[in-house]
């Protein structure tokens, strides 16, 4: 890239690093041979995403809601599974903005969509993974905290 002048340069790098969110995203990865379809639920939900197998995905930027405060992203196997209390995978966070960290929980209702695959949280380095090897919910897996709230949080499915 060439730049006419240091001033431009300058100018442009500003604009750069005004435009990076300060927040990190939450993505979901679909790589289960099969379509998935989620919603983003706090007060409200968001329209069904559909998510295409093997190379489906979503994001959304870390955020917080004025009335529930936590975000949960609710996903199934079935086309309108939220309505019709389909089983869910549950990939809820928590930004506390205060404390500079946000809180994840992976958790699963009406059944386990995912049993059989592997399903995982993956945040930055350092922070705690998630991690369902057979797609259940092990035994003593919690919620966990990741004190940097510009970290990306991944969850993988299949
Ligand atoms: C979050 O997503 C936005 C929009 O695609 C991107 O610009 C930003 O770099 C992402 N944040 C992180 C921490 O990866
Ligand atoms: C998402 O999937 C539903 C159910 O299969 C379908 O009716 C709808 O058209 C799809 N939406 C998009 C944007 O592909």
């Amino acid at each position: 890239m060439h730049f006419p002048s240091t001033a431009a340069a300058l100018a442009l790098l500003l604009t750069l690093t005004n435009t990076v969110s300060a927040y990190g995203n939450a993505t979901v990865l679909n790589h289960c041979p099969f379509p998935t379809y989620l919603w983003s639920v706090a007060s409200t939900a968001s329209p069904q995403h559909n998510l295409s197998s093997t190379t489906g995905s979503y994001m959304e930027p870390l955020h917080t809601d004025p009335k529930t405060g936590g975000i949960a992203i609710k996903i199934t196997t079935v086309a309108n599974g939220l309505v019709s209390n389909a089983p869910q995978l549950n990939f809820a966070y928590a930004l506390n903005e205060r404390e500079g960290s946000v809180y994840y929980d992976l958790s699963s209702v009406f059944g386990d969509p995912f049993a059989g695959s592997k399903v995982e949280i993956k945040p930055k380095e350092g922070c705690a993974k998630i991690t369902w090897e057979k797609g259940t919910r092990p035994e003593g897996s919690g919620t966990q905290a990741c004190f940097d709230t510009a970290a990306d949080l991944v969850l993988t499915l299949c």
